[in-house]
């Protein structure tokens, strides 16, 4: 599953993995795998929401069709008898359309328990980038997605447990923060490598600059996570363990370029290096405070890639226009030959940088409508 709009780049993350990716469908790209190739995934996927492992698809028109046949998926290799589950069931053009009674066939036939929900259970296109929520005390349901469309029931589990972009290190938040998600998209589609320098000149809370810092040392973005597979009776803790262990042997001890993050907010800045070093990486990050007017960039050429003021949520509406004909001024006397990436909410806003940024993919951020535009930045 992946953000709507940047399926094209998680397509890219699982051919780069060898996982050959089939053909993406709106929100999500399907593969194929095995075990250690489902862990992979979830540990080294960069844009991808969550891993689900399709168990059952069965056509069902009737309850007693949809128990009779529930009754042959293989609940077993997901869940324990008595174990937690969670069902979210969506229904569209079928004659199976009462959730909760979807909900309940399947509940009794897996033999699972029905578990309390927890926020993570909401859309997942829908967060916010609030703050993680660990699960109450005790163990999160095994989320079960059923989807009936023209009466065919797909049935898939869950196997990431909290939403990928909770990569565990963002706790102290800035004004309007980043899916970490959708900051590697932009990364990957601006194709940083880490090779060379990296700016985000409206950092808030430091999501790009951190996850620039995590694909710059190649560590795997769920390196230090759980996931709901090691709760599997399928689970190969021997088979994880060596993937973790691969992904951690091809780990940098340094990024091998500078990365800069730059706000004119304080607070803004004390949170981005705070979760830098959360995340394990303030030594490869530096943060300084000015204003975009004031910008000054390592030696290049680099890469800028940020996301500046929206107005929607930061409420500065009639300044934005100003604000991005600065940036675009800033951007041509300091980083000629540099490519930029931006994630912004108007054509407008790209527009008045008079740079002729070029829109790449969208997708919406906390609610808000958002597009990611690429320019290659014109040498005087
Ligand atoms: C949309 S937020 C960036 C959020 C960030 N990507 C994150 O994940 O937290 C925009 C940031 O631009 C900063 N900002 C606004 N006007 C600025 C200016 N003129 N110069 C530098 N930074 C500015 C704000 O302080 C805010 O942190």
């Amino acid at each position: 599953v992946t953000p709507p709009g940047v399926e094209g780049i998680t397509a890219r993350e699982l051919a780069g993995l060898g996982l050959a990716p089939g053909v993406p469908t709106p929100g999500g790209v399907p593969f194929g795998a095995v075990h250690g190739e489902l862990y992979a995934a979830n540990l080294m996927l960069r844009t991808a929401t969550r891993v689900l492992v399709r168990l059952a698809e069965f056509p069902a028109r009737a309850f007693y069709e949809l128990e009779r046949k529930a009754k042959r998926v293989p609940w077993g290799l997901v869940l324990r008898p008595g174990d937690p589950v969670a069902f979210r069931v969506t229904s569209r053009k079928s004659k199976l359309y009462h959730l909760d009674g979807i909900a309940e066939r399947l509940t009794s036939s897996c033999g699972g328990s029905p578990g309390p929900e927890s926020t993570d259970y909401t859309d997942d296109t829908d967060d916010s980038g609030e703050p993680i929520d660990s699960p109450a005390a005790g163990r999160a349901p095994q989320l079960i997605i059923v989807r009936v469309f023209r009466d065919l029931v797909t049935i898939s589990a869950d196997s990431s447990g909290d939403l990928l972009h909770r990569r565990g290190y963002r706790q102290a938040l800035g004004k309007a923060p980043l899916r970490e998600t959708l900051a590697a998209a932009m990364l990957l589609t601006a194709e940083y490598d880490g090779t060379g320098p990296l700016v985000d000149p409206f950092c808030g809370s430091g999501t790009i600059p951190i996850e620039s810092a995590l694909i710059a040392r190649r560590i795997p973005p769920g390196i230090d996570r759980r996931f709901a597979f090691e709760h599997w009776p399928s689970y190969e803790p021997a088979l994880w363990e060596s993937v973790r262990a691969g992904g951690r042997a091809r780990m940098l001890d340094r990024a091998p370029a500078p990365i800069l993050g730059w706000d004119r907010d304080a607070g803004a800045i004390a949170a981005a290096a705070s979760n830098a070093a959360r995340a394990g990486v303030g030594g490869d990050v530096v943060v300084a405070q000015g204003a975009i007017s004031g910008l000054v960039v390592p030696p290049g050429p680099g890469i800028i890639v940020s996301n500046p003021p929206y107005g929607v949520r930061l409420g500065e509406a009639g300044d934005l226009r100003d604000l991005y004909a600065r940036f675009g001024r800033v951007l041509r006397a300091e980083c000629p030959g540099w490519r930029a990436a931006l994630l912004s909410a108007a054509r407008e806003h790209d527009a008045a940088t008079g740079l002729g940024f070029v829109e790449r993919w969208h997708t919406s951020n906390g609610g808000v409508k958002v597009r990611c535009s690429v320019v290659d930045i014109p040498v005087a």
